[in-house]
């Protein structure tokens, strides 16, 4: 939640964060503000709204210099004000900071500290700005680690003072930060993307550290106060990755990226001759590969919808039994974990706070715990003691595509690298090796029925409510495309598992109440054709999902959307990007914001 970033060097400052913060406006979009050290004097100004707001503002004041920071906010703590927006001072303005995470203790150390000081909002950020305004004795750096040292709860850091207008403070402790290391400049962020346009080495900070970040030196010290070398890492991601390329909106992009993405999650990772996926990140030994008993996925949200898949996958072809499980429940319950257990973590982000705490209580439970996660260097990659990226590239839509199916591919390899252990014959892996090789063309025959899915979208605009129905691999289907369709078009959609049906949804069926079944051809298609007929009884209108070539789906409705053949298990990478193609499309008709979706934001990293 909330996006961070600074930058220190001689560039312009202004337009350097302005366009750092849109690169990061899918992580908060609800208020901005942004502050510039110079000349001896600290400005800043903030506003209500997304980051154009902001741009617009900024244009009618005198904002030079070449040291400042910015931030962009999803409200967690105070109303959605400009008070509330971040950057907060102390009494003085001469001290600056933007803040990601919870203070969890502020009202204890507004008790203990803040008393005469008067507090503008309503934010725990705010008192931690008093909080180094206090310990403030001319350096910035000592203020910041004593003022941290009173704190509980998380931060992303980062502060700047009047009297020492060549320096950026940066510390980190749950919300990531990480350094761009330019010539002669440094760049600070909550994530890569405001710095690939400007430099690829880049620092990750650990949990615990504080950056002193001058023109002339990066300094990091630990949670001792001792400084550490860090190394500098290269990023791979490119900043033409992260435009939209022609396309109206980052989603509709980022859905059109399949076919091509999807190659970079599976590249390098199988041998057709041995009919078998070798994920080196997975980083077992085949003596610990045998030791597992049982997998569970971990995460939320569509990682959660991707970790399904996965469960049908490791069952199917591993014989594991597996369990997908959301984060946030898994962590407060007494989950069984030993060490015959298999974890995965699945995130694009890597920052989701449900998922890295649980994955964190399944460590301490001694299960092995990988991660399946699209960015780089991010906390969850980094706490898990191997796994894979899934490279499907920057994703800044805040509703989830690509990540999604790349996550499904991949755990697919996975579920077929254990079942090649024991059930599953070098024939039967090399089929489905070679079907997953078929993917990425059949992705773009599905994405060629753009305009037949918009005109559905466009008969279908003005129900108010919509029931997804899917069943066997394809129940997590209909759940993630039923999120995709709340989520960006406000549609009130539920999933049902097609079984599911008689036992209450039925009920709310009727001419006014659409439902979008998906009923390819697989194991379970004469059931599905059953709950099909049993809804147009009941006079509600369908939409089918079918396979090419079933040309009797047309007796039951004329709204079909035809999919290629492909494997059962590998179908979700196909039904899904239909479903995809009409949430946008129905969020577009409906004149809805899609790549930034009301309260949601793209990285949830609090509770
Ligand atoms: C948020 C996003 C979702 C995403 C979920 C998990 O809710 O809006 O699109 O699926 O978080 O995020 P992660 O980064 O862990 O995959």
């Amino acid at each position: 939640m909330c996006g961070i970033v600074g930058y220190i060097g001689k560039k312009e400052v202004l337009p350097i964060l302005i366009s750092g913060l849109r690169r990061l406006e899918y992580r908060g979009y609800d208020s901005a503000g942004v502050a510039i050290s110079h000349a001896g004097k600290v400005k800043k100004i903030k506003s209500v709204g997304k980051i154009d707001v902001l741009a617009e503002k900024v244009k009618s004041v005198d904002l030079v210099g070449s040291v400042g920071i910015a931030h962009t906010r999803w409200a967690t703590h105070g109303g959605v004000t400009e008070e509330n927006a971040h950057p907060h001072i102390g009494c003085q303005d001469d001290l600056v900071i933007c803040h990601n995470g919870i203070i969890e203790n502020y009202r204890e150390l507004k008790e203990n500290f803040l008393k005469g000081h008067t507090l503008r909002s309503q934010t725990d950020t705010e008192v931690l700005a008093h909080l180094i305004e206090i310990f403030y004795e001319g350096d910035l750096l000592k203020a910041v680690q004593k003022a941290l040292a009173e704190v509980r709860g998380t931060y992303g850091l980062v502060a700047m003072h009047a009297a020492e207008p060549n320096k950026i403070i940066a510390a980190r402790l749950g919300s990531p930060l990480v350094i761009g290391v330019g010539e002669n400049e440094y760049y600070v962020a909550s994530d890569t993307s405001p710095m690939l346009a400007h430099t690829k080495n880049v620092v990750f900070l650990d949990d615990g550290e504080v950056a002193e970040i001058t023109l002339e030196s990066l300094k990091i010290y630990n949670v001792e106060q001792k400084a550490v070398d860090k190394n500098i890492e290269k990023i791979e991601w490119d900043e033409a990755q992260a435009e939209k390329q022609g396309f109206d909106h980052f989603m509709l992009k980022e859905i059109f990226d399949q076919p091509t993405v999807i190659k970079d999650a599976i590249r390098g990772r199988y041998s057709l001759d041995e009919g078998t996926a070798h994920l080196g990140g997975l980083n077992m030994t085949d003596e610990q590969m045998h030791q597992v008993k049982r997998v569970v996925m971990l995460a939320c949200g569509t990682a959660y919808y991707a970790g399904l898949v996965g469960k049908y996958a490791f069952e199917r072809l591993a014989g594991l039994p597996t369990e997908a499980d959301v984060a946030s429940e898994f962590r407060y319950r007494d989950p069984i974990i030993d060490k015959h257990t298999l974890v995965f973590a699945i995130s694009q982000s890597g920052e989701t706070a449900d998922t890295l705490a649980a994955l964190r209580e399944a460590k301490r439970k001694g299960a092995f715990v990988r991660g399946v996660v699209n960015v780089v260097g991010s906390t969850i990659a980094r706490e898990t003691d191997g796994g894979t990226y899934i490279h499907a590239g920057p994703e800044l839509a805040v509703a989830s595509s690509k990540a999604y199916t790349n996550m499904v591919a991949t755990l697919i390899l996975y579920a077929l690298q254990f079942g090649r252990l024991n059930r599953v014959s070098v024939a039967t892996g090399e089929r489905l090796l070679n079907a997953l090789l078929e993917i990425p063309e059949k992705m773009k025959l599905v994405l060629a029925q753009n305009d037949k899915i918009k005109s559905l979208a466009e008969k279908y605009k003005s129900y108010k409510n919509c029931i997804y129905l899917g069943r066997g691999i394809n129940f997590p289907v209909a759940l993630e495309g039923a999120l995709k369709l709340k989520e960006i078009s406000y549609v009130h959609c539920e999933a049902f598992a097609g079984g599911e049906m008689k036992h209450g949804p039925i009920a709310l069926l009727a001419p006014d109440f659409p439902v979008l079944a998906i009923m390819t051809k697989n194991q379970l298609y004469e059931k599905m054709r059953s709950n099909v007929e049993e809804i147009l009884a009941r006079k509600a209108p369908v939409i089918i999902i079918a396979t090419q070539g079933d040309d009797e789906v047309k007796e039951l409705s004329e709204d079909v959307i035809y999919i290629p053949p492909t494997m059962e298990l590998l179908e979700p990478l196909l039904n899904t990007i239909a479903l995809q193609l009409y949430a946008y499309h129905m969020a577009v008709i409906l004149g809805k914001d899609v790549d930034r979706p009301r309260n949601l934001a793209k990285s949830v990293t609090v509770e």
